[in-house]
């Protein structure tokens, strides 16, 4: 099932992307284009990030988690000093902020992909608990999700993407074919994310990651806007006790692989 070393290289190109500036000149999702767009939607630690990028290197298309943007103005928030509550200047500073995904460019650290914030590498540093405390406050705003809405729509119109957050087949990506709600019971998400973090934050436990997780995952279903929900034609994927591999496998006996097998 491991995508050819060409088609990871495929991949890791088409994940040079300026969100910053980057600027569609056809302006519209068009009909063709939406075909190739798979939307995958989650609470924290269900496995989506890892099921999608799996995903979109079998399939040659771009990665785009859309988490580490709603992290990486969290971090610049923080870094700078600006209050949380302060709903305002929260949402100028999101404008103004230049951020930008790019490949690993060769870095053994595990990382799946190289973040930037204002020039600078942050992609470790948005995934710490501070900015996992943090992140589903700032990510409740309005102002903040309507651009960060823009920037995601504006790098989807290439098409061929595979797409990951909360709201991406609700309100991001509503007319993706494809749209998949990953979940897993509360205790492996926890489980699965304390094995992530705990070189990183040694001092972090299983029981705060557990209480935070829960935290989050209420913020982010209950806001006013865009709250995390499967969209009504998603198919729920339950990943308790399986592996990336057989997950992975399970997605691809759906319809929409033979179709999209067929239109290429
Ligand atoms: O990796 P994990 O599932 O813990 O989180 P993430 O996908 O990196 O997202 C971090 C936070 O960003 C979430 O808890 C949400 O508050 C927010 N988020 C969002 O509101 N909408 C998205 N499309 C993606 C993330």
């Amino acid at each position: 099932m491991a995508a050819s070393y060409e088609s990871r290289i495929r991949c890791l190109e088409g994940l040079n992307l300026q969100i910053g500036f980057w600027h569609d000149p056809e302006g519209v999702l068009n009909s063709e284009k939406i075909k190739s767009v798979i939307a995958i939607d989650g609470p924290a630690a269900s496995g989506k990030s890892t099921i999608g990028r799996m995903l979109a290197n079998h399939l040659v298309f771009l990665f785009l988690d859309t988490g580490c943007m709603y992290r990486a103005v969290t971090l610049a928030v923080l870094q700078r000093g600006i209050d949380i509550d302060d709903e305002a200047a929260v949402v100028d500073l999101t404008e103004s902020v230049e951020l930008d995904i790019l490949p690993p460019w060769g870095k053994k650290d595990g990382r799946l992909y190289t973040v930037l914030l204002d020039g600078q590498d942050i992609t470790w540093d948005i995934r710490t608990s501070e900015v996992d405390l943090n992140v589903s406050q700032i990510s409740a705003y309005k102002g903040v999700r309507q651009n960060l809405v823009d920037r995601q729509r504006n790098l989807a119109k290439r098409g061929s993407v595979v797409v990951v957050g909360r709201d991406i087949g609700t309100v991001v990506l509503p007319e993706a074919p494809l749209k998949l709600y990953i979940i897993a019971s509360t205790e492996e998400r926890a489980y699965r994310r304390w094995i992530e973090q705990r070189n990183r934050e040694k001092s972090l436990t299983y029981d705060q990651i557990l209480a935070d997780m829960i935290r989050r995952d209420r913020i982010d279903g209950n806001r006013e806007h865009s709250p995390m929900r499967p969209a009504k034609d998603a198919v729920i994927i339950d990943t308790t006790g399986l592996s990336p591999e057989q997950i992975l496998d399970q997605i691809l006996t759906l319809d929409y692989f033979h179709a999209l097998g067929e239109s290429r």
